[in-house]
């Protein structure tokens, strides 16, 4: 039985999991954190599904070690093609997973109309085929994969005019076609809806899942009676890839200087890395 006061582990890609760290850390303030960072492989987005499921089982394995007593996934891609097999091959290990949030932009519409960002690997998955049969009957759901836009997030560059491109050409025609909600389908998305709020305007509502995820990891730890309330918690950063960078950007992101270190994880099965 894990302990209370054991770490979440927390993983993404890159920096884009910390907009739901950030919402756990405002709902769960006691709780101690890890964020483990795969920026080695960033993006996941546009890469075989094979190989996300091998990075994200070798994170699992070492998040593991650090006696971590809940996973969040904290990526939409790596939800879409590795939770199912992560619970089949850690059965004691409990997850929390990423799906788009197309039940409440669904629910909610009144145009009728909604739009989803997220990657490429995140719309050709079954998690979301599934979510959109599920909940968006009757209703136009427009995607856009939004190309380049989490390396500009990566690096910080939350309103660069190359970010400001990208969103205009994906939310502009879905404007045009009439979405009144627009889903953060991706977890690095969050960290520029102050300039998707100025593109879209006030009568589109923008929908980032995190909230909503920060209130799973609460129930699944209160049903676990593995809930630790006592004092502030602390964060421990980690990535696989370059901590000089994600130092200086981590403040950009979260206005926290958090400690980062590195880890290298190696690649067990292609060996291609
Ligand atoms: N942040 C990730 C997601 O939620 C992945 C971005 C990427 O690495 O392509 O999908």
């Amino acid at each position: 039985m894990a302990a209370k006061q054991a770490p979440i582990g927390i993983f993404d890609s890159g920096v884009g999991g910390l907009s739901v760290l950030r919402a756990i850390r405002a709902r769960l303030p006691a709780e101690n954190l890890i964020y483990l960072a795969d920026q080695m492989h960033v993006p996941y987005g546009p890469r075989p599904r094979e190989e996300i499921r091998e990075f994200s089982v070798n994170i699992v394995r070492h998040l593991l070690t650090q006696k971590v007593k809940l996973i969040v996934v904290a990526c939409n891609t790596a939800s879409a093609v590795a939770l199912h097999h992560l619970r089949a091959a850690f059965p004691e290990t409990q997850f929390v997973g990423m799906e788009p949030a197309v039940k409440p932009a669904a629910e909610h519409t009144q145009s009728g109309v909604v739009g989803v960002l997220a990657t490429p690997t995140t719309f050709q998955g079954e998690l979301y085929a599934s979510v959109v049969e599920r909940f968006a009957r009757g209703v136009t759901v427009l995607q856009s994969t939004c190309p380049g836009l989490v390396g500009e997030i990566e690096k910080g560059a939350l309103r660069s005019p190359e970010t400001i491109r990208i969103l205009k050409e994906a939310l502009l025609p879905m404007l045009a076609q009439g979405m009144d909600r627009v889903v953060m389908g991706c977890t690095h998305y969050p960290f520029v809806m102050p300039v998707i709020k100025e593109i879209v305007g006030d009568s589109v509502k923008v929908i980032d899942p995190a909230p909503a995820i920060a209130r799973q990891v609460e129930r699944l730890l209160e049903q676990h009676g593995l809930r630790f309330a006592k004092d502030q918690g602390e964060v421990r950063v980690v990535t696989t890839g370059e901590v000089e960078q994600l130092k200086e950007v981590l403040p950009l992101l979260v206005g926290e200087n958090w400690p980062v270190s590195g880890i290298y994880l190696p690649v067990s099965v292609t060996g291609k890395d």
